[in-house]
């Protein structure tokens, strides 16, 4: 399997300890962690899947560390790599701009060569609008632990699952 690297920001520490599940669903062998705080181009480089974590604050905005992490993006090519999204909201406080941020990275780098993978359902999520709704469906994972902790195991477990088929 694809080496792959997860590449997380996070405020209070929900959406990186998403990306840990993940690492463990996949096994650290397979699967690198890193805070966008500090990675690199370079650390991007050198995976054939990237796994991109954010949450959204400020309703509809990135993650902070996300912000100066878009120009990073700008370094690598994406060409030929298979890139999914992850991250945390709150359906009922930011219903309409609920993971807002997953949306906006997407954006970024739609025309950059990447293949898009581990989109979800809307049915499962109450909310009202999205820029991470594509084409009808999330473009990656949305995580409620505001409002739905209990749910996040299987959600986590259920995406890993997709995305070992989809690579
Ligand atoms: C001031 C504020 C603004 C927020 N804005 C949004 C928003 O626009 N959309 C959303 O889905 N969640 C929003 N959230 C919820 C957070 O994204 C959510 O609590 C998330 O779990 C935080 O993850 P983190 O610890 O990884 O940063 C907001 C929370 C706060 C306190």
């Amino acid at each position: 399997m694809a080496k792959i690297g997860i590449f997380y920001g996070s405020t209070e520490g929900n959406t990186e300890r998403i990306a840990e599940m993940i690492q463990e669903l996949f096994g650290a062998d397979k699967a690198d962690v890193y805070n966008v705080d500090s990675a690199t181009a370079e650390d991007m480089q050198g995976y054939e899947v990237l796994l991109f974590g954010a949450s959204t604050w400020e309703i509809g905005e990135l993650q902070e560390d996300w912000e100066p992490f878009m120009d990073v993006l700008d370094d690598v090519d994406f060409t030929g790599k298979k890139v999914g999204f992850f991250g945390c909201g709150d359906a009922d406080g930011y219903p309409d701009t609920f993971i807002d941020a997953l949306g906006i990275i997407y954006e970024k780098i739609e025309n950059s060569g990447a293949a898009f993978i581990g989109k979800v359902p809307t049915d499962d999520f109450v909310f009202d609008a999205s820029r991470a709704v594509i084409d009808g469906v999330f473009i990656g994972l949305p995580i409620d632990e505001d409002n739905e902790p209990d749910k996040t195991d299987t959600r986590v477990k259920n995406w890993v699952a997709q995305l070992k088929t989809e690579i």
